[in-house]
């Protein structure tokens, strides 16, 4: 038996959303980078369900998994960064405020992410966007001839959007990195500092009870 009392914060299907995300932005970075544009497009399609998955739980989902119990007013996230200072933040059994913060902006990140792809894609003449398709979207073929003037009076309306969509997607890619960077280092200094192993907790899905949690 466990010395000590641990307690059931990560739900399984958190887990499983959080570790195939790692793994499907891993392929989707790589196959982005190179000319694997099948794998890259259903590596995106998959994460595309995967958020849409983690918005839905996020309402509907158990206690930890809910929005409601990780999204704190900005007075708290600046008070709970302000505590890491002291090194002896407020432990949190679910996200802490800073946390919730992070993955809320990820989210985010990963809708811009996932919706500029389809775009580009579709600006390519590919994909559920695409002209043709039941579900055309107009925008994927936005004028971008006002940095081009090469192109100008190119009729050829199927390539115009590309490049813009392409830009915007592959600089929100490159933000997303630099998210995930932070998020990396977010979990690592909370780790130290509370003297727990966060990863583990999203492997497991459980965490170690201290005295001073309450249990709301
Ligand atoms: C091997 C690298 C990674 C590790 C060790 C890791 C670790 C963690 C941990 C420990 C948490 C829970 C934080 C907490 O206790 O409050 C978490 C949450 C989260 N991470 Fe990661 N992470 C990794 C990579 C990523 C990547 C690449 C992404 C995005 C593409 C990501 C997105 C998220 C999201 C969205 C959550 C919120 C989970 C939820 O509530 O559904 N992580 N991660
Ligand atoms: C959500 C996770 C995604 C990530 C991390 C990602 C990442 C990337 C990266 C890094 C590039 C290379 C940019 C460059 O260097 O030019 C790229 C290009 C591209 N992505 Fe994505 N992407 C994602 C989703 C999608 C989706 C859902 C689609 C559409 C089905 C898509 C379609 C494209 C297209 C068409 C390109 C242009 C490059 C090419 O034609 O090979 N992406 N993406």
């Amino acid at each position: 038996m466990m010395q000590t009392e641990s307690i059931k914060v990560w739900d399984p299907l958190v887990r499983i959303f959080h570790w195939s995300l790692v793994l499907f932005f891993a392929v989707a970075y790589i196959s982005g980078e190179s000319d694997l544009d099948t794998v890259h497009a259903w590596a995106g399609y998959i994460i595309a369900g995967l958020i849409t998955f983690r918005l839905i739980w996020g309402i509907i989902g158990t206690k930890h998994a809910r929005f409601s119990g990780f999204v704190y007013r900005p007075a708290v996230i600046k008070q709970y960064l302000k505590s890491l200072l002291s090194r002896h933040p407020k432990h949190y059994i679910g996200h802490n405020p800073a946390g919730g913060a992070m993955v809320i902006i990820m989210l985010l990140m990963l809708i811009v992410l996932s919706w500029t792809g389809l775009l580009t894609y579709a600006a390519e003449g590919k994909g559920p966007l695409a002209d043709g398709s039941p579900i055309t979207i107009s925008s994927a073929y936005a004028d971008d001839d006002w940095g081009d003037w090469k192109n100008w009076g190119d009729s050829d309306r199927k390539h115009k959007g590309d490049d813009f969509w392409e830009d915007i997607h592959e600089l929100t890619a490159n933000l997303m990195l630099l998210l995930i960077a932070l998020h990396l280092g977010g979990v690592l200094i909370s780790s130290l500092l509370h003297g727990e192993n966060l990863p583990r907790a999203m492997i497991t899905g459980r965490k170690k009870l201290r005295s001073e949690d309450e249990q709301h």
